[in-house]
């Protein structure tokens, strides 16, 4: 497997396989063109033999000088459970240590124990909250459009 940044050539097999991976609730809005143009050092793929089984979209936070945030990552469903997750964020968590960030924010729903399970292995905290929905702290309207979040952060060690 070899994780490389996205290429704008990328963006057709990404909008082809996105719904599949990621499910029903899938909306189309999760991924855009413009993240390759304007954020692609820290938009990745995982390849194997030429194929993409996963990607990841992140970028480096302009107001927070010293934190990076994790839009989206999915794998292909046939590769998962075989490290693929894992090599994406740790590519990332070097490209954002790299660059001088310390601390990785990203966000799930509260039904999504898989991405809750998966984020804890990787060593992210659960930022607490005032109120709790399915049995974890989640801040409510984060979009601005009523939907919640479990918020997750994890500190880069040096
Ligand atoms: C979440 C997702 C990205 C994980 O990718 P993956 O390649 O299967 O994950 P990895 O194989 O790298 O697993 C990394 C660790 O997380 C754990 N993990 C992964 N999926 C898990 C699950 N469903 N339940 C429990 N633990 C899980 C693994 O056991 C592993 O731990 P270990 O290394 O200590 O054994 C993948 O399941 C996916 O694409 N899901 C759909 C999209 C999604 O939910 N994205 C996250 C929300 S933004």
């Amino acid at each position: 497997m070899i994780i490389r940044h996205m290429e704008p050539e990328d963006c057709g097999a990404i909008i082809s396989a996105a719904p599949d991976w990621w499910g029903s609730t899938y909306a189309s809005d999760m991924f855009s063109s413009w993240y390759i143009h304007h954020f692609r050092e820290t938009c990745l793929v995982a390849e194997q033999g030429g194929d993409m089984i996963g990607f990841l979209m992140g970028f480096l936070s302009q107001t927070v000088p010293d934190e990076a945030y994790i839009r989206i990552v999915m794998v292909d469903p046939v590769a998962r459970g075989q490290g693929v997750g894992r090599a994406l964020y740790g590519n990332f968590f070097d490209r954002a240590a790299a660059s001088g960030r310390t601390t990785i924010r990203c966000v799930t729903v509260p039904r999504k124990k898989d991405s809750i399970a998966f984020h804890t292995k990787l060593g992210f905290s659960i930022e607490p909250q005032e109120q709790e929905l399915e049995g974890v702290p989640v801040c409510l309207n984060y979009d601005g459009r009523g939907g919640n979040r479990v918020m997750f952060k994890k500190l880069l060690v040096r």
